[in-house]
């Protein structure tokens, strides 16, 4: 892959942003020799045996609630092969069970294509079982099932990650129309990731455009209607502190973005839309070097966050207007309500909140719900509940001939328990 090489670069304590690389060619032809990326003054080069490198590393979080069975395959379809899939759905049970048709869907395409993947459905009680004894009881609600939202979601998919061999981790929308804008997203993972280096590191895609219909033919805009609010304020927030006004954040609402596991884990995680600004927060929380934090040895390196623009449009499942002003309102509620962002910054959400008729005039924002980082959770407990009490939890095994024993997802073993033996895909 060749990306336009980032200029500029902003420091938030130990945080660095680049500023947005636009994917130049997503397949960048045969490794050249030099066999190691190279930085061409202009543009930056990751060979294909890098890309396969981290891909054959990360594991790949699904996010899905009642989406088409068709379009999820067709997202399954563009996961480059050697990533790990983790499905993580909150689909309906009933009077359809959707998520069995999903998990079918799954299966045969493992099966088809010879590789491992994870499921779990958000609602098991088996799976708030699990999360409650390992330690992260907030995220069960009062009627004792995981929490519904977005967030909660990839924070189980996380979890899950956490638990097999990979060392980055990626989300991916089940809603995407193009499976090929899902494999541009995944190869800009591998090369973000690979670019950055370090052992904590995020790549953030802001979607090249957005197709949509007005008046009959195709307007591909360039900003969806609540990123270009959020990374407005996310700027500002950068700004203040600097000292001099910024566009550096393009990416505050990115679904599509990946990790180190290093970095994943040692996150918070807010709930429901507000999870992916929350991310920059707690960037910031926890690196900027403003609050205390557990992680001096973080600080003492640097946490680097790429933004690449992508050259396929992001089309996907449009859910209205009040969709995208609810998913706006949780970014902004998360970012009032942290302590490093700035009065000013504050004042000017909440007016802005005010006349979006989001809050009553002269109110607070609600603070969105913030859970502790995945490496608080005592995972080979987590493995061991959700393998004994949810009934919804798949491990699919790669197959390398039809029926034969492959590799299982989760490998680690220190937590394989004396279930492993049974066949974990039946
Ligand atoms: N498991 C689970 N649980 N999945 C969920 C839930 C939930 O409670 N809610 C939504 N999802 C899944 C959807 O099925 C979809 O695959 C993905 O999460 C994104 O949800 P959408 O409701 O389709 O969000 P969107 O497309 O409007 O917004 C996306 O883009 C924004 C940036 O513009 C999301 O990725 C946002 O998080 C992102 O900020």
């Amino acid at each position: 892959m060749r990306l336009e090489y980032p200029h500029r670069t902003e420091r938030f304590g130990a945080v660095r942003i680049r500023n947005l690389q636009r994917v130049i060619e997503i397949d960048s032809g045969p490794d050249r020799g030099d066999d190691v990326a190279s930085d061409l003054g202009a543009v930056q080069y990751v060979p294909v045996s890098r890309l396969r490198e981290i891909e054959a590393d990360l594991a790949i979080v699904v996010p899905c609630k009642n989406e088409t069975p068709k379009v999820i395959e067709g997202v399954l379809s563009g996961i480059p092969h050697d990533c790990l899939i983790i499905l993580v759905s909150n689909s309906d049970r009933a009077p359809v069970d959707v998520y069995a048709e999903e998990v079918e869907v799954l299966e045969q395409f493992c099966r088809v294509s010879q590789r491992p993947a994870l499921a779990v459905h958000q609602r098991d009680p088996g799976l708030a079982a699990a999360v409650k004894a390992a330690g992260m009881p907030d995220l069960v609600g009062e009627d004792g099932l995981v929490r519904n939202g977005k967030g909660e979601a990839m924070l189980v998919g996380t979890a899950l990650a956490a638990l097999s061999d990979r060392r980055y981790i990626g989300y991916v929308d089940a809603d995407n129309y193009v499976p090929g804008a899902v494999t541009e997203y995944c190869k800009a993972y591998a090369a973000g990731l690979y670019l950055a280096g370090g052992p904590f590191s995020m790549v953030r895609i802001c979607w090249g455009s957005k197709p949509k219909l007005r008046d009959g033919r195709m307007f591909f805009s360039r900003w969806g209607r609540s990123s270009e609010v959020v990374n407005q304020f996310l700027n500002r927030i950068v700004g203040e502190y600097s000292g001099f006004g910024t566009d550096v954040i393009a990416t505050g609402n990115s679904g599509e973005h990946a990790l180190t596991l290093d970095l994943a884990v040692r996150l918070r995680t807010a709930g429901g839309f507000a999870v992916e600004p929350f991310h920059f927060i707690d960037l910031f929380e926890q690196f900027g070097g403003l609050l205390d934090t557990p992680h001096a040895d973080v600080l003492s390196s640097s946490v680097d966050v790429v933004q690449i623009e992508s050259r396929n449009p992001h089309f996907h499942d449009d859910k209205g207007t009040e969709h995208v002003q609810g998913m706006r309102t949780q970014a902004l509620n998360a970012l009032f309500h942290s302590p490093i962002c700035p009065p000013s910054v504050r004042d000017a959400i909440r007016e802005f909140l005010e006349a979006e008729q989001a809050i009553p005039p002269g109110t607070r924002p609600p603070a969105e719900r913030i859970y502790p980082p995945v490496a608080t959770m005592a995972l080979d407990i987590f493995y061991d509940e959700l393998v004994a009490e949810a009934a919804s939890f798949r491990q699919m095994l790669r197959r390398e001939i039809v029926g034969v024993r492959g590799d299982a997802p989760i490998r680690r073993p220190d937590l394989m328990s004396s279930r492993s033996d049974a066949p974990l895909d039946a």
